[in-house]
């Protein structure tokens, strides 16, 4: 059965002083964890190595962007070699963020998530409608094609070793959450959408996580919805107690 995986993106916050604060407190707070959530905590490339002498192992380290390269001229990048030799497990991929303000396409996002399978490496693959195309009826038809130029060249078994994360752009940064309502039509649809293409079992062992202003406050009913398999947290998970209950909210 899919696990339950709350994950923190830090983007581009806190100093490295502070980092270690942030990730001291989840240390000492680890041990109110619930054991059958996978707690992902994603800060700048800089500091993952650092962390890991911080974060207990049942914590895992996720980049929050990798190149679609393999290796060479391509100055202020990091591939996912790089990343799987520092021993990172995760990477965020096709971030609304990395979409909108650096120009990654379906095209160069399904590299990056190809480079991150050869590597091991689990991507967390986000997709999400903006709000004029969810205005326009649209947003299944963005949310579906999105899927369908990253993950469907896939083989079912590498498929599922994908998490997928459905974040409206609308809701990421605003304070709007998608409503209990939302976000389970959009997951069941995820969900449908992959287990025709590959199969019911396969759709029904990914990880379908929300994100989007996800706080202490709204957790626990989003994540009771059938399809919502935990969260993908922004700016939510900078705050060590209000991610703890955020992740206790998954269990
Ligand atoms: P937010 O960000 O929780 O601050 O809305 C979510 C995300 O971008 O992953």
């Amino acid at each position: 059965m899919r696990r339950k995986i709350v994950a923190g993106n830090w983007k581009m916050n806190k100093s490295w002083p502070e980092a270690q604060e942030l990730a001291s407190a989840l240390a000492n707070q680890g041990n109110q964890f619930p054991t059958e959530v996978q707690v992902i905590v994603c800060p700048s490339s800089l500091y993952i190595h650092g962390l890991r002498g911080i974060l207990p192992s049942s914590i895992a380290l996720s980049a929050q962007n990798c190149s679609q390269h393999d290796l060479g001229a391509y100055t202020g990048e990091i591939s996912a070699a790089m990343l799987a030799s520092m021993g990172v497990t995760h990477c965020i991929i096709g971030h609304s963020e990395r979409r909108q303000y650096y120009g990654e396409t379906n095209e160069i996002i399904r590299e990056q998530l190809d480079a991150c399978l050869k590597n091991n490496i689990t991507p967390l693959f986000c997709c999400g409608e903006t709000l004029a195309e969810r205005d326009a009826g649209n947003h299944f038809s963005t949310v579906s094609s999105q899927i369908q130029q990253a993950l469907f060249q896939l083989s079912a078994e590498q498929i599922i070793g994908v998490v997928i994360a459905y974040e409206p752009v609308w809701a990421i940064g605003t304070g709007v959450t998608a409503s209990n309502a939302q976000a389970e039509e959009m997951h069941a649809f995820i969900r449908s959408f992959v287990a025709n293409q590959f199969n019911q079992s396969v759709a029904d062992s990914i990880s379908i996580l929300y994100g989007g202003s996800v706080n202490a406050a709204n957790a626990a009913e989003l994540f009771a919805c059938p399809n919502v398999d935990g969260g993908l947290v922004g700016g939510a998970s900078l705050k060590a107690a209000d991610f703890t209950t955020i992740i206790q909210a998954a269990q």
